[in-house]
């Protein structure tokens, strides 16, 4: 069904808030997921709120965290998490950084010990609405094969990028290091269709095509994703003295514990490399040749990254509203804190 974008968010701000979260935190949560549902990343928007009020109602995400900046070098800063919400920390952490980057030209932040962070597209488009270049990575839970392995080791681990332009434009690049996320997987389940042989894989690692018989996922472009997905671990994990590669922590296991999960930015002020007018105006020179690019058969135009998913907001905007599965709005108006459906299940919530 169709709701009404400030309806939504009050929806999940006042669900988050009854499950224990402050006013305040439930707002900005509240916000990053409306911002996920409108841009088509419905993986990461309302159908996430039901499994977060659970882990808030049982203690895993702290409601009264104790965040800390603490810079640890002139362009250095660790943010401590407290495993309070990931998303109220990753905001204030990249408030932090971008103003250790206007002062420094450039900042490395660490964050340490947060609870799942959401869409991190978010937190780099903050960064580029202030005319800055920003990085993001983070952990999360292990669900994928390294290259050539059997088992599952490493999360899906996603990266973000996000620039500015002399325009409106904003360039969010924003993906998963895997194929396929598992909502698609379970999509298929439900739809009782097979899905492609390099989505993932089955207890013995051979590629499946049978979504039932799945036991973890594959990275992008084989060896290279799963170096990229290394990347990410050593940056947001291993570097900020975290549980890294497969003993992250898993996003169903124990609702009522912290998660201790990394993430990481680089927040790059252009005016420290280039005159930062020209940066802004080659960036959007950039976006108009890419996008007068002849299009491939089957394509109607090359988009930039990030474009895709403000045409399907402005969609949403146009049609007043969001589309959001019929369930998940009907939990969203009930009285219903949680169901008990989340905790001590599997990496896959089974
Ligand atoms: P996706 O596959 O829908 O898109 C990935 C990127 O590819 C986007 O930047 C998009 O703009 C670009 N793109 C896709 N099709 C395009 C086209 N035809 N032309 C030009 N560019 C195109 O995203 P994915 O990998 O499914 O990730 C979804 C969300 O999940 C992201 O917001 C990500 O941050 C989030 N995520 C969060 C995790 C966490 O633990 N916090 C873990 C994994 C993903």
């Amino acid at each position: 069904m169709i709701v009404e974008r400030s309806k939504l968010k009050e929806l999940m701000k006042n669900k988050l808030q009854k499950a224990g979260l402050s006013p305040e935190h439930a707002e900005q949560t509240a916000e990053i997921l409306t911002w996920s549902d409108e841009r088509g990343y419905h993986s990461h928007g309302a159908v996430r709120v039901e499994y977060y009020s659970e882990r808030i109602f049982k203690g895993g995400i702290n409601n009264q965290p104790n965040f800390k900046f603490e810079k640890t070098g002139p362009a250095s800063a660790i943010f401590h998490g407290d495993n309070g919400c990931g998303y109220p920390a990753s905001v204030e952490a990249m408030k932090e950084s971008i103003a250790l980057a206007k002062e420094s030209g450039v900042a490395v932040v660490g964050i340490e010990k947060i609870s799942h962070s959401g869409s991190i597209g978010y937190y780099v488009e903050m960064a580029a609405k202030e005319g800055l270049v920003a990085l993001c990575v983070c952990q999360s839970d292990p669900m994928v094969v390294p290259y050539g392995g059997a088992e599952p080791f490493y999360g899906t681990n996603p990266i973000a990028f996000g620039a500015p332009t002399a325009d409106e434009r904003i360039v969010v690049f924003d993906m998963a290091t895997t194929v396929q996320a598992w909502g698609k997987i379970l999509d298929k389940r439900s739809r009782k269709e097979p899905i492609p042989d390099t989505w993932a894989v089955d207890e013995s690692g051979h590629p499946t095509t049978d979504p039932n018989q799945v036991n973890a996922l594959l990275p992008i472009a084989g060896p290279k994703g799963y170096g990229l997905m290394m990347m990410v671990d050593v940056l947001s994990g291993i570097l900020l003295g975290l549980p890294y590669g497969h003993n992250v922590s898993s996003m169903y296991h124990d609702l009522s514990v912290g998660r201790d999960l990394g993430q990481l930015y680089i927040v790059i002020d252009p005016a420290r490399f280039t005159d930062p007018q020209s940066f802004k105006e080659n960036m959007s020179k950039s976006l108009d040749e890419l996008t007068s690019v002849k299009a491939a058969p089957g394509f109607d135009r090359v988009n930039y990254p990030g474009e895709r998913a403000n045409l399907r907001r402005k969609a949403y905007e146009d049609q007043g509203g969001i589309e959001i599965v019929d369930d998940i709005y009907e939990y969203l108006i009930s009285d219903d804190i949680h169901f008990d459906r989340y905790d001590h299940k599997n990496r896959f919530a089974e």
